[in-house]
């Protein structure tokens, strides 16, 4: 196997707290890398690294690990710029939302549904994206819900089985027979396919009860659980994300104290996603609370055709630092590290010996720049299991 050095990187963010400054992001200046086999095998001040069959000199760059997006819905046909121009625009509107994009999904071939996938996970890497998690929850059928994540998993193993989106069209009034198709054969179809099961409980959407239902299911059929949460409004959903052992509750722009401290008690990661919030001129998560009561908090895209049409991570960083106030550091951590906590892995979202080679070269000296320079492409290049992939 051969091993390659990656030299010359004027600021390394490893996110492990025991190296370099010992700050949260582990940072070292003047440092090196060294890969084998897509792994991590050495990382440290760049006058002691070993010798390697390879060198790889990034001038002075700053480096990250690639980013990890916990939270995104790339399986969907068509879009809806129409009805995003009518939003800003304050035009009104009576468009289905999701229920559009639903029908063209139904509608589009297996073909071009993942050529469509290909094409925003493609767009992901560039920005520096390295783990991708991807729903289903435009199909709302039996078929077009497995299919969906039959495609999904072409492109990641972290897919999450989100038939429970809203009622399928053809349960308008009988939401709880699609509950019950969601949690039987719904499922059943499904599973194969996904790591994960998801719920949109929101007003509008699945209650507590169905919610619990959803979840429970799919822990019986060994997905494991993450919710929809407090998108619109204040609700239940974080405590029952909280109370069902969910790994992440996402969204959490509307949470009481009491939702806070549950998500502190229980462990789990609070996924905050505000390029939503950009997109849909809404109100912004408190990221500040939430860390503040040391919750762990992810950042991720939403990437999906309706409430979020962006798959760019550096601008989630700019829109955390700016819009939530959390600092440039707290936002680099939650977009690696935070993502990867999200999804259990802890392979990916930091560098260290044995981690995926997984990283990223700025055309910036410091991380901050992704912050401080917004909407600039300062992605110089991305490797993926130590392989460049962009
Ligand atoms: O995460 N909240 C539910 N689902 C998406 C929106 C989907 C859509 O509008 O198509 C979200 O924001
Ligand atoms: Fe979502």
């Amino acid at each position: 196997m051969t091993s390659v050095l990656f030299t010359n990187i004027g600021e390394l963010t490893t996110n492990d707290s025991t190296l370099g400054d010992q700050s949260v992001l582990g940072l070292i200046h003047d440092a090196a890398l060294v890969i084998e086999g897509g792994r991590v095998v050495w990382l440290g001040e760049r006058n002691s690294a070993p010798v390697a069959d390879e060198a790889v000199d990034v001038g002075g760059a700053a480096v990250i690990p690639g980013f990890v997006d916990s939270h995104s819905h790339l399986v969907f046909a068509g879009d809806r710029a129409e009805e995003f121009a009518a939003r800003v625009e304050g035009r009104p509107y009576s468009a289905g939302g999701i229920r559009t994009t639903v029908s063209a999904t139904r509608a589009a071939t297996d073909e071009a549904l993942s050529a469509n996938v290909a094409r925003l996970v493609n767009e992901m890497t560039r920005q520096g994206t390295t783990t991708v998690e991807i729903k289903s929850g435009y199909g709302l059928s039996v078929a077009d819900e497995s299919r969906s994540l039959a495609i999904a998993r072409q492109f990641t193993d972290e897919t999450t089985f989100l038939g429970a989106h809203v009622v399928a069209p053809e349960f308008a009034d009988d939401a709880a027979g699609y509950v019950e198709l969601v949690t039987g054969p719904m499922l059943e179809a499904a599973a194969p396919h996904a790591r994960w099961v998801d719920v949109f409980c929101e007003q509008g959407a699945f209650d507590a009860d169905q919610a619990r239902a959803v979840l429970r299911a799919g822990k019986a059929a060994g997905l494991q659980p993450r919710v929809h949460a407090n998108q619109l409004g204040p609700g239940p959903g974080v405590q029952v994300g909280c109370e069902m052992g969910a790994a992440a509750a996402d969204h959490c722009t509307h949470l009481s104290a009491g939702d806070i401290d549950a998500l502190s008690s229980a462990g789990v990661v609070a996924t905050l996603l505000p390029i939503v919030e950009f997109s849909t001129r809404s109100p912004y998560p408190d990221a500040c609370a939430l860390l503040a009561a040391g919750v762990t908090v992810a950042l991720a895209s939403d990437c999906n055709p309706g409430s979020c049409y962006s798959s760019s991570m550096p601008l989630c960083i700019a829109l955390a630092v700016r819009e939530m106030r959390m600092t440039p550091a707290e936002a680099m951590w939650s977009a690696t590290a935070g993502g990867a906590a999200a999804l259990r892995r802890d392979d990916v979202g930091h560098l260290g010996v044995g981690a995926k080679a997984d990283f990223v070269v700025l055309a910036a000296p410091s991380y901050v720049h992704l912050a401080y320079r917004p909407g600039v492409p300062l992605i110089a290049s991305v490797y993926a299991q130590g392989c460049v992939v962009a």
